[in-house]
């Protein structure tokens, strides 16, 4: 539903997305080259196994003259989906799509699924054509089509989206989404060619965590306006708790798994603390060591005249302590198998090993009760419903309270808790994140209608400007690896975690201990849309940093 637009949406409506050359090139110069090998999948035999007629094939560069094979303009008839969370740029993911399916041919014709995947297998959907798009160009959210997190997986799911595809037959169905759904959108690539149905499956890589990204991508759409609105409000944070000097800020911040979210608004704002969860589980810190270092930082603050202080922690955190990761282990066998049972939360605890009911017993009882909630579709751990910052607060307040008792801290701790996650989310998209939305909604376009299925969209040399970006199509099978789901080893896209050798990280540790004890809070500001390119068009650090700028 589109409500009535602020001056601000009227605005940028108006705004026209820069796009690499390439891609506004005439469609009947343009086409593919199978330029390098795609990177090597970890455990390439079993991927080969079973993507035997997706697997192994290069990587195809978009190029403007001599192509092998031009494009040859026709209609083409494309369905679009949305999946998983909301990313700022969905939006224009489609309007990119539309534009150029219309430069390809006039009587191209493109329909969204609604719902996510599910939209897929029910077959509900709209037209989509310039009318219904144009109030959604530059706007955040995926309220045009609304989103799910439904997988297509079983025999009977990828029928029914075989037979939908047919129905409408369409030439391609691009999916927008993270790991899970790129993975989803490759399962559905090779069925459809085992089955012969004329669909290419196009997949664009979407995700504000930003642990979509690997040697062919270099980031994933809508971390770099996510991160700018977290960081904008961390700022503000950093700027209150010098002003009031009573406050120890907890700020949590989104990120399913991997910590990029939080490191990226570390680097934005120069906090006194920021756990890395990868970091954590590499050290194999405990929760109380984790919670000493904090109670550290207060009580050095505390000496030094500053009874305040902004941590952020980010919400992958609690799988990553390895006792907790031990007891969420047990748990989850144990509710598994007490599918259906509305007793097994009560008797879950009398249920555990030894070891894991001694950690679940220490832990205050609403996070107990939190760690029992129902798991997602994939049977993970809902993290962005537990209040690990809360957590953290009492724990260090408990802390603080043992050194007080033994005379080592005679300082205040009053602490506020935040959680960043929904308020980035549906932002309107950066200038950056608008580009490149719709750059990739281009060439999501360009590869159906080369047939590429299977393949992911991507544009590299994101660091400099639009127009210089290079496009390819890159085979979704190389970015796997196998993982064991539901108890099978399963090839999956290999999500990325923050690298500890990695720039951004080594930049972080070299700076944190001067900022756990000095004000250096950075307040970075709202996102802009329109001014000088440094502040209108710039990139995240971490982008900046990966990319040796
Ligand atoms: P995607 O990986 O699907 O983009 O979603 C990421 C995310 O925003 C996480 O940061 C967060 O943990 C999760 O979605 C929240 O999911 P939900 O929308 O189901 O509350």
């Amino acid at each position: 539903m589109q409500q009535d637009a602020s001056p601000l949406e009227s605005l940028r409506r108006e705004y026209r997305p820069r796009v690499p050359a390439a891609l506004t090139a005439p469609v009947s110069e343009l086409g593919f080259a199978d330029t390098h090998p795609a990177a090597s999948p970890a455990d390439a035999a079993t991927v080969a196994a079973r993507f035997p007629r997706t697997a192994g094939r290069p990587v195809a560069t978009l190029v403007r003259s001599g192509a092998e094979k031009p494009l040859v303009p026709r209609p083409v008839r494309a369905g679009v989906v949305l999946s998983g969370g909301p990313a700022p740029g969905g939006h224009n993911v489609i309007a990119g799509l539309l534009d150029a399916l219309q430069d390809i041919h006039a009587h191209s014709t493109l329909v969204g699924f609604l719902g996510g995947p599910a939209g897929i297998l029910r077959g509900r959907k709209i037209a989509l054509d310039e009318r219904v798009v144009a109030p959604f160009r530059n706007t955040g959210g995926f309220d045009l089509l609304g989103s799910g997190r439904d997988k297509i997986e079983t025999d009977e799911q990828l029928k029914a989206s075989a037979a939908t595809c047919r129905e409408l037959a369409l030439d391609a169905v691009v999916v927008v989404g993270g790991d899970d759904s790129n993975t989803n959108a490759a399962v559905l690539a090779e069925h459809f060619l085992e089955h012969d149905v004329p669909t290419a499956v196009v997949g664009v890589p979407k995700t504000i965590d930003g642990d979509l990204k690997n040697r062919d991508i270099e980031a994933s759409f809508g971390f770099d306006t996510a991160t700018k609105v977290y960081a904008e409000l961390i700022g503000n944070i950093g700027r209150d708790a010098p002003s009031s000097r009573k406050y120890w800020h907890f700020v949590k911040l989104m990120g399913r798994s991997a910590s990029h979210v939080t490191l990226e608004c570390a680097l934005a704002t120069r906090p006194n603390v920021a756990l890395i969860a990868e970091e954590v589980l590499a050290s194999g810190a405990t929760l109380a060591s984790i919670v000493d270092g904090i109670a550290d930082a207060v009580a050095a603050r505390a000496e030094s005249g500053r009874p305040y202080g902004v941590v952020l922690v980010p919400e992958g955190l609690i799988e990553f302590v390895p006792e907790i990761r031990a007891l969420i282990d047990d748990l989850n066998a144990l509710l598994a198998n007490r599918a259906g049972d509305p007793d097994a939360r009560a008797l879950v605890a009398e249920a555990l090993p030894a070891s894991s009911r001694a950690v679940f017993e220490r832990l205050p009882e609403g996070f107990r009760g939190q760690l029992l909630l129902d798991r997602d579709a994939h049977g993970n751990v809902q993290v962005s419903k537990i209040e690990t910052e809360r957590l953290l607060i009492d724990l260090v307040a408990a802390e603080l309270g043992r050194r007080r008792a033994r005379g080592t801290f005679a300082g205040a701790f009053h602490a506020q808790h935040h959680f960043l996650g929904y308020e980035g989310r549906c932002a309107a998209p950066s200038n950056f994140d608008a580009d490149y939305t719709y750059a990739l909604g281009r060439l999501a376009a360009l590869l159906a209608l080369a047939g590429r299925t299977g393949y992911v969209a991507t544009l590299r040399g994101l660091a400099g400007p639009a127009e210089s970006w290079t496009a390819a199509g890159v085979p979704i099978a190389s970015m796997f690896h196998v993982e064991s789901r539901k108890g099978r080893p399963t090839p999956v896209i290999r999500k990325a975690l923050v690298d500890l050798h990695g720039r951004p990280f080594l930049e972080f540790a070299a700076n944190r201990a001067r900022w756990a004890i000095e004000d250096a809070y950075r307040c970075p500001g709202p996102i802009q849309y329109f001014g000088p390119p440094e502040v209108a068009d710039s990139r995240t650090v971490t982008l900046l940093l990966e990319r040796g700028e």
